[in-house]
C-alpha cells in the first residue's frame, strides 16, 4: 500500500501533524504505543534509529530493507528537516520521523518484543563528568531498549568516544537479557555500513570507533519507568463554590517549585485573559530527561463556580505527572483562597 494510504489510516488525527503528514510525527500527538503496522500501512520488520541527525544513515538502512518500516527519532528542528528533505527527495515512503526526545519515544511509542534493530550513531557523550547524567546511554535507558526489542533484534551503537565506550560496554554488560554479537563487548569496524555524519568527521580527524552490536538473546524484565509516563484515565480537574481573590491566587503561583525525588513541576508563566477573569497557568513537568509544558486554566465555570483544569494547549496527556501538578496548583489555590469550597474533583 502506499504510504499516503497508510498515513490517512493509522488512527493519527490530521489536525495532530506536522506540516508533512506522509513523514513527519511529533512525539506528544501520536498514541501510546502507536500500531506501526497500521501506520506504515503493511506489517515490516521495525527498524528504529534515535537520534538521526541529517537521517543519511536512515535513508541508507530504509534503501537497504525495502521490506522493513523505519522510524527515525530526533529531537532537533534542523536536522529533522534536512533528513525530511532527504527522504521526500529519495520518496523513501517506509520511513518515518518522529520529532522528540529518544528515551520517552523509545518507552511511551514502542511496544515491548517489538523492534527488530535499535540503532544509535554517535549519541553526543558529554565528557564531562558533570554532565554524564545527561548521557542517553545509562543502565536505566538500555533496560528499556532490551525490553522493546523482540527476542533475536539488536542494538546497534557507534561511537568515537574512548571514555563513553568505556560506560555503555559496562552498562551493556549489566543489561538483562543482552548478549553481543561478537567475542568482544565492540569492534573496531561493521562492514557494509554507510558512514554517518559525525562517524566521516572521527574518520577524516583519525579517531578510533567503537561498535556495539547486542542481540536480545532472553526475557527482559519490564524496566521501572519514570512515573511522568504512567497514564491515568481522566484529565484531572478541580471545581470550587466561592469567590477567588485572583491577585493573591497570582501571588501564590507566581515562580512555584515542587519536587519529589527526581521529579519537578515548575510555574514558569501567568496569564490573564484579554476578556474575562482567570488565569492561564504555564507548567513545567520534568523528570530525567523527560521535559513538557503544559497550561492549565482556572476560570470561572457557572455562576460563583471556578474549575481548574488543564487547557488544549501542549496537548497534555491524562498522566500521573500531570494530575500531581494539578494538585499541587490546586493546593496552591486554596491555601490562598481558603474561602472556596471543593463541590467535585478528579485528583
Ligand atoms: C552527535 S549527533 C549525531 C548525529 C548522527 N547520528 C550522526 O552520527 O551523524 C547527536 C544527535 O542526537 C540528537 N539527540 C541527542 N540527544 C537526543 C535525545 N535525548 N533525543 C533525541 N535526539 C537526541 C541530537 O540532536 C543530534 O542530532
Amino acid at each position: 500500500m502506499p504510504a499516503h494510504e497508510g498515513a490517512q489510516g493509522d488512527g493519527i488525527p490530521p489536525r495532530f501533524r506536522l506540516g508533512d503528514p506522509q513523514w513527519l510525527l511529533e512525539l506528544r500527538h501520536l498514541p501510546w504505543p502507536v500500531d506501526w503496522a497500521a501506520c506504515f500501512g503493511r506489517e515490516g520488520p521495525l527498524h528504529v534509529e534515535l537520534g538521526f541527525g541529517d537521517g543519511a544513515f536512515l535513508a541508507a538502512l530504509a534503501r537497504r530493507l525495502p521490506e522493513a518500516n523505519l522510524v527515525g527519532v530526533e529531537r532537533a528542528l534542523e536536522p529533522t528537516r534536512w533528513a525530511l528533505r532527504r527522504l521526500r527527495r529519495e520518496g523513501l515512503s517506509h520511513v518515518r520521523l518522529v520529532l522528540g526526545e529518544a528515551f520517552a519515544a523509545l518507552a511511551v511509542l514502542f511496544p515491548p518484543d517489538s523492534i527488530a534493530g535499535l540503532h544509535i550513531n554517535f549519541p553526543d557523550p558529554w565528557p564531562k563528568a558533570r554532565h554524564h547524567h545527561r548521557r542517553l546511554l545509562t543502565p536505566a535507558f538500555l533496560h528499556l531498549a532490551a525490553h522493546r526489542l523482540r527476542p533475536g533484534g539488536a542494538v546497534t551503537i557507534a561511537t568515537d568516544d574512548p571514555d563513553y565506550a568505556g560506560w555503555i560496554a559496562e552498562a551493556l554488560a549489566g543489561t538483562p537479557g543482552l548478549h553481543s554479537r561478537f567475542e568482544t563487548a565492540w569492534v573496531p569496524a561493521l562492514p557494509d555500513r554507510e558512514p554517518t555524519r559525525y562517524e566521516r568527521k572521527a574518520q577524516v580527524a583519525g579517531r578510533a570507533c567503537f561498535y556495539f552490536v547486542w542481540e536480545r538473546i532472553g526475557p527482559v524484565p519490564p524496566p521501572p519507568l519514570p512515573r511522568m509516563w504512567t497514564p491515568e484515565g481522566t484529565m484531572p480537574h478541580r471545581i470550587w463554590k466561592g469567590d477567588p481573590d485572583l491577585p493573591k491566587i497570582e501571588e501564590a503561583l507566581r515562580g512555584r517549585l515542587w519536587q519529589d525525588g527526581e521529579a519537578i513541576w515548575r510555574v514558569v508563566a501567568l496569564y490573564r485573559p484579554v476578556e474575562g477573569a482567570g488565569l492561564l497557568i504555564e507548567l513545567l513537568m520534568a523528570e530525567g530527561l523527560w521535559v513538557e509544558r503544559v497550561a492549565l486554566r482556572f476560570q470561572p465555570h457557572g455562576p460563583g463556580l471556578w474549575i481548574l483544569k488543564p487547557a488544549e494547549i501542549g496537548s497534555p496527556r491524562p498522566t500521573l505527572a500531570l494530575r500531581q501538578g494539578v494538585q499541587a496548583i490546586a493546593r496552591t489555590i486554596e491555601e490562598a483562597a481558603p474561602a472556596l469550597q471543593v463541590l467535585s474533583s478528579t485528583i
